[in-house]
């Protein structure tokens, strides 16, 4: 490993990651944005030209009219698993290694899609809502009355870390569980007992929960349209955690308005943050979070130290934990 005190790391956040930023500062030369928003895209830039390596958040775009004006940039560390914010071909050509932080947030992120599949299902946001509206006037029921999550099937959409999590927890709900990925997973199903089906159509026929684990590409843009709600049936539910341009948030306005399906929970929207007036607000059987699936302190944690090692890694020639494009090296 080589010396590394002179390198240069910008990094996107302060608040998150405070441990990770002082671990990082007694090997490096560190410079902080100190503000909880993004940094301004001029900044962005400004830093690029400036530094060997760059942390960022999911909000930072990372491409190449950025790439371009980083001669000495090594590394891009990403503080988060899903990395549609970076163009990854682009940082290769450059000779740009990019990490995330797969492994240690799947757990937390398949604790909260139950979360959320429970609170839609079972009206617990609902009732919520109800009652700081000043509605909860009598014992009453009737309103609230949900969906057991306990016994249907869920059909999973893209069985990686979270997917195959999500799958395991499902089997303590005695759940029969559906997957459709781009790769056949037999271990999994010998596993868990998870079983195949050949295309998303029929993960979405047979299913009374659909949950999305996909990351966000050129194929999964959009990848639940009208036509995909159609094929879901009217008791079924829609859970989004991976990206919100997945889906199509008109159509999903439409099916879960006019009954074709029962409902959906999202952590994550198109745009993001959800405007307050966009019309997937005024739906009681629509449940949002604000993207934070991923977000309990000791996963927050994990990921920021994560994205430390990787980035002392990249600069200092030793390994780096999860780098994505590892040719990257050979291009520099
Ligand atoms: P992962 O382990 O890489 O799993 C993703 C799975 O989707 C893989 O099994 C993958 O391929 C499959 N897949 C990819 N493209 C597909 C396609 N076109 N059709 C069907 N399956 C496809 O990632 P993960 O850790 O589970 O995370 C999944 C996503 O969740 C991330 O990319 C990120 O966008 C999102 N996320 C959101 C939050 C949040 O806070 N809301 C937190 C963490 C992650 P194979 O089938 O070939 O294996
Ligand atoms: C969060 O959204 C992540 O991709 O880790």
């Amino acid at each position: 490993m080589s010396e590394i005190s002179d390198k240069k790391v910008f990094v996107t956040r302060e608040h998150i990651i405070t441990d990770a930023i002082a671990h990082l500062e007694q090997v490096l030369d560190v410079e902080v944005w100190k503000e909880r928003s993004a940094p301004p895209r001029e900044v962005m830039l400004q830093k690029a030209r400036e530094s060997d390596g760059m942390i960022t958040e999911i909000t930072d775009i990372v491409d190449k009219e950025l790439l371009d004006q980083a001669p000495n940039l090594k590394v891009v560390a990403n503080r988060a698993v899903g990395m549609d914010n970076i163009d990854i071909g682009e940082a290769t050509k450059h000779g740009v290694l990019v990490s995330n932080t797969p492994g240690v947030l799947h757990e937390s992120c398949a604790d909260f899609t139950f979360g959320l599949m429970l609170s839609v299902a079972r009206n617990i946001t609902y009732g919520d809502r109800q009652i700081h509206a000043g509605e909860w006037k009598m014992f009453d029921q009737i309103p609230y009355l949900g969906t057991d999550v306990h016994g249907a099937t869920l059909g999973i959409i893209g069985l990686g870390l979270i997917g195959t999590a999500v799958a395991r927890r499902a089997g303590a709900f005695d759940m029969r569980v559906i997957y459709y990925s781009r790769t056949r997973k037999p271990e999994v199903e010998e596993q868990l007992g998870v079983e195949w089906r050949p295309d998303i159509d029929a993960v979405l026929r047979e299913s009374d929960f659909v949950s999305l684990h996909v990351p966000l590409t050129a194929e999964t843009e959009r990848l639940i349209g009208a036509r995909e709600l159609e094929l879901m049936q009217p008791h079924s539910f829609l859970i989004n955690t991976t990206r919100g341009p997945t889906v199509d948030p008109a159509a999903l306005y439409d099916a879960a308005s006019k009954g074709k399906i029962a409902g959906a929970a999202l952590d994550v929207t198109d745009p993001e943050p959800i405007p307050f007036d966009d019309p997937l607000l005024t739906l009681p059987n629509v449940v949002i979070s604000p993207h934070i699936s991923s977000a309990s302190s000791s996963t927050i944690r994990k990921m920021g130290m994560l994205t430390a090692e990787n980035v002392i890694g990249a600069l200092s020639g030793g390994e780096m934990p999860s780098c994505v494009n590892p040719e990257a090296a050979r291009e520099s």
